[in-house]
């Protein structure tokens, strides 16, 4: 048994191979899994796995695990990061305390976030402790998902999307990728959410219609956006940089050094374990 890490797969050896220990969003599918014939075990490093076709790997009898639960504080932390930073100027704010601000007069006022109504797009492991964290800002939780859960009082569930932005102040989408997600905050969405409207995203570039987005925050029908996740990525599309209606992030949401760990010693724990001939940990498939 032996390990080798590979920069790119295509320099990965094939034969013998039986278990892929994945990082990266590009895409794993039939074909990349059919040069490797002993393959048993793709672990990916990261709770979202939509760039692997586990229909296909389920076809081949491979096993497709996945690191939840570990970075959902993380992740969370930084959605709402994103939505102080952005709601209160805060990096306008940097800009303009940088050298003192004597001879700049004094900073504009900003909005009010505690207590606003915010919804959750996807109330799953991350959208949950996004909720509980805006919450505790005194906020009005919405949420959208596939069924109502089993929720604190007071929360309330909404069974469309576009309903969710219409009741909302703040929308943060924290679903899935994927295709079953695939431009779910659409044009109607961002327009429910209306021009006072704030979004946030953690999950995937895909899940929100970007040229819709890029109008919306160009021209006003929407007040800003916080993103960690972008169409494309990392190559961004050049729009986001004439705005100062949004705050970027470098898709880092889990990007703690103890998350990252913690991510990788479940990823290691799971190809352990089908080495080892015993139940995967965290298995999707
Ligand atoms: C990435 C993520 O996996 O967990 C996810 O779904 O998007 C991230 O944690 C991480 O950036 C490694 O590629």
């Amino acid at each position: 048994m032996g390990a080798e890490i590979v920069d790119d797969v295509r320099d990965a050896p094939t034969d013998g191979v039986t278990a892929l220990a994945w990082k990266g969003h590009g895409p794993v599918d039939g074909a990349l899994m059919d040069r490797f014939p002993e393959l048993g075990l793709i672990a990916n490093y990261g709770v979202g796995y939509d760039s692997i076709d586990v229909e296909a790997a389920s076809a081949r009898g491979i096993a497709v695990t996945n690191t939840p639960d570990v970075l959902n504080d993380d992740v969370a932390d930084l959605a709402v990061a994103m939505l102080l930073m952005q709601g209160r100027r805060m990096l306008q704010g940097h800009a303009h305390a940088q050298g003192g601000w004597g001879g700049k007069g004094e900073f504009p006022l900003n909005r009010k976030l505690s207590g606003s109504r915010a919804g959750i797009l996807g109330l799953g492991r991350i959208g949950h402790e996004i909720a509980d964290r805006l919450a505790a800002f005194k906020m009005e939780i919405h949420y959208w998902s596939r069924k109502a859960k089993d929720t604190p009082a007071g929360w309330t569930f909404h069974d469309d999307p576009v309903a969710l932005a219409r009741a909302v102040d703040i929308l943060v989408v924290s679903t899935v990728g994927g295709a079953a997600t695939e431009g779910i905050v659409s044009a109607e969405v961002l327009d429910a959410l209306g021009p006072d409207g704030i979004v946030i995203n953690i999950s995937r570039g895909t899940t929100i219609d970007e040229d819709a987005l890029l109008d919306r925050l160009e021209d006003g029908r929407l007040a800003g956006a916080g993103l960690d996740v972008f169409r494309g990525e990392p190559d961004i599309d050049p729009r986001f940089s004439a705005l100062d209606n949004v705050v970027l992030q470098p898709h880092q949401g889990s990007g703690t050094h103890a998350t990252r760990a913690a991510m990788g010693r479940l990823q290691r724990d799971n190809v352990s374990a089908f080495l080892a001939g015993k139940p995967l940990l965290t298995q999707v498939n």
